[in-house]
């Protein structure tokens, strides 16, 4: 039995979690940071790493009193390298490191991304590899060919803004709060779909743009004052999703696979989760979501990753450093 010490503290949570074996939560505690950069409209990075700075320690308590779980018992610590803010990945790799050097550990570096991802295989075992997977969070939209656990190649991805980060840029617009995604979420559901908003569909088969749309919306909200805030949020989410789901449903058919993974903050999305039933009644190809609460950044997803890496004997040594642009294939 492995029992896995994941640490997450890339952008605004600060997250502890045990898992075991990669596929049982023995314990996690998350400090959310929302409300402290909802003022400011997103994260102020040196705001999050103080934050970070003083919950790490007692969380990691917390989790350990809980899970009953003596830190002698652990197998490995698992921590996010990447990608995310300098600063706040920086307060998880020092503090992962003098746990795992103080407990004579092995250390792990994770990618976040893979972190995401692995937030549903921790949950779903019915997923068939290789699979697609749709990469949909705050910093990253991608489409990737998940060929096995440990083998990952990018078919498309964003030019420009990330679906997440159109949706923030979107509500800031609206004058709606900090993080957008959800807000915008909640606000569509008493609106209809009502405004046809481009989907643009950039020269690369899988890529993706975002901020032609984000102009669109703002210059829609200047000329139509009257409109109702529903639903412009209900047009804008409708334009980001069907774009979303056709094009991973088309390199799913393209690459023959039977499933999709959908994976990052935005894989909350309501109205993302409805087109993926009905696309997925239509075309025969099994959508997986990770539960809700998993969407957004946690630590059993880090340690779920970790496991993988401890299987395979990949462990990090004390060099371990933030790398603030990692890519999901790195
Ligand atoms: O994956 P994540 O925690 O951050 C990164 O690792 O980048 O995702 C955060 C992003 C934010 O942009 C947030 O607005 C978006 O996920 N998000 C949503 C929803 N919940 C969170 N976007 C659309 N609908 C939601 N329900
Ligand atoms: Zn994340």
């Amino acid at each position: 039995m492995a029992l896995i010490l994941g640490i997450e503290s890339s952008c605004d949570e600060t997250s502890v979690a045990i898992v075991e074996n990669g596929e049982r939560v023995v314990s996690e505690k998350t400090a959310s940071q929302v409300d402290i950069h909802a003022i400011y409209g997103g994260v102020v990075p040196e705001i999050a790493s103080r934050h970070h700075l003083e919950k790490i320690s007692i969380l990691t308590k917390m989790v350990f009193d809980e899970a009953g779980v003596d830190p002698k018992d652990l197998s490995a610590v698992a921590v996010t390298r990447g990608p995310g803010l300098v600063g706040p990945l920086l307060v998880g790799i020092s503090y992962a490191k003098s746990l795992a050097y103080s407990l004579e550990l092995p250390l792990i570096g994770v990618n976040h991304i893979l972190g995401h991802l692995n937030a549903v295989f921790l949950f779903d075992k019915t997923i068939e590899l290789p699979c697609m997977v749709m990469m949909v969070s705050g910093a990253h939209t991608e489409i990737v060919l998940m060929e096995s656990m440990a083998s990952y190649r990018i078919l498309g991805k964003s030019i420009d803004d990330a679906a997440g980060e159109s949706f923030d840029k979107v509500a800031r617009m609206m004058g709606l709060s900090y993080p957008g995604g959800p807000i915008i979420d909640r606000v569509s559901k008493q609106g209809m779909p009502l405004y046809p908003f481009p989907k643009p569909k950039p020269q690369g088969k899988y890529d993706f743009s975002f901020s032609g749309l984000k102009t669109h919306v703002r210059y829609f909200l200047r000329d139509n004052s009257d409109a109702r805030t529903e639903d412009v949020a209900a047009s804008f989410q409708e334009a980001v999703t069907s774009v979303l789901v056709e094009k991973t449903v088309k390199a799913a058919q393209e690459y023959s696979v039977k499933d999709i993974v959908v994976a990052g903050g935005v894989a909350a999305n309501s109205a993302l989760r409805e087109k993926a039933d009905e696309a997925s009644k239509i075309h025969g190809i099994g959508f997986h979501f990770p539960p809700l609460k998993y969407c957004t950044d946690n630590a059993a997803m880090i340690a779920a990753a970790g496991w993988q890496d401890y299987k395979a004997g990949r462990f990090a040594d004390l060099s371990l450093n933030a790398v603030p642009n990692l890519e999901v294939s790195d």
